[in-house]
């Protein structure tokens, strides 16, 4: 990792907000111009349980990974691209879906900040299209640590691709081709505020999971709409209808056989 990276004005201004977002206030804030993996850079720390709440936020990653062991792609500058660590004491009763957490928060804090008429969607659980493109995804890994969950957070978003280059595994848009410009910083505190808003409520409010699945569920409008062919870890394939979520998070699809299936991890959703 190229820890010598000058941080700029916007930078620095994260790094005074942090203090004022609840769930980040004591996580402390590194951006670098290049590194391999963001996610593997905090990975990295769970050599020493607990590991130290950190963002690193990085202008280039040389190995970016998306899931299941897919290439996530960019070019220099032109993404945003940052993990987070988080670690949650685990509760026999109930687990909060980070998953969707980070979804409803990637739409708040990206659909709040484009004009209106352009309408960002959710497909299950996370990964942010514009019309039939992805914007962005997250890259959710975990471990365990004394009743405590670890995870790492990690987030790319298409920021403006140049010229002659796309990311080459999947149908992808860029949000300056829709006529807006982010600053990584700015983008990052967006999504940082409403993640902690959410997380801050999954703590307080006792209603948290139906409110979070109903803000889920009209962010996700198109996703209802589609059929998909759903590619589980082990290779199976099928194809069927989204219906709903349960009460896990889990998503209930329909298939040609009329059948339901819950699906709690998928190799590859796609719309078809
Ligand atoms: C996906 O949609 O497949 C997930 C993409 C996640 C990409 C982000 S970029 C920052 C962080 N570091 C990584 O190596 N991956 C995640």
């Amino acid at each position: 990792m190229n820890k010598n990276a000058d941080c700029c004005t916007d930078c620095e201004n994260v790094k005074k907000v942090l203090g004022e977002i609840p769930s980040f206030k004591c996580h402390s804030f590194q951006h670098v111009r290049s590194t391999g993996s963001t996610n593997d850079d905090l990975k990295a720390d769970w050599k020493i349980l607990p590991p130290p709440k950190r963002i690193l936020l990085a202008d280039h990653q040389q190995n970016g990974r998306g899931q299941f062991g897919r290439k996530w792609e960019n070019q220099p500058g032109g993404s945003l691209l940052f993990s987070f660590s988080w670690i949650q004491e685990l509760d026999d009763s109930y687990s909060v879906p980070w998953p969707l957490v980070t979804g409803v928060a990637l739409h708040k804090a990206i659909s709040g900040a484009i004009p209106n008429q352009i309408e960002p969607w959710l497909k299950w659980p996370n990964d942010l299209y514009i019309n039939e493109s992805k914007v962005a995804g997250v890259l959710i890994e975990t471990t365990h640590w004394n009743n405590h969950l670890c995870a790492v957070i990690g987030v790319g978003v298409n920021l403006k691709f140049s010229e002659n280059w796309r990311p080459s595994v999947e149908k992808a848009i860029d949000l300056a081709s829709l006529g807006k410009i982010f600053k990584p910083p700015e983008l990052l505190e967006a999504i940082l505020r409403a993640w902690s808003e959410l997380a801050e409520s999954s703590q307080n409010d006792t209603s948290f999971s139906q409110k979070l699945f109903h803000e889920f569920s009209k962010r996700s409008k198109p996703f209802w709409n589609k059929v998909i062919q759903v590619e589980l870890g082990n290779g199976e394939k099928f194809i069927g209808k989204p219906k709903k979520l349960d009460e896990k998070g889990s998503l209930v699809i329909m298939k040609e056989n009329l059948s339901l299936e819950t699906l709690t991890s998928v190799f590859q959703i796609s719309i078809i």
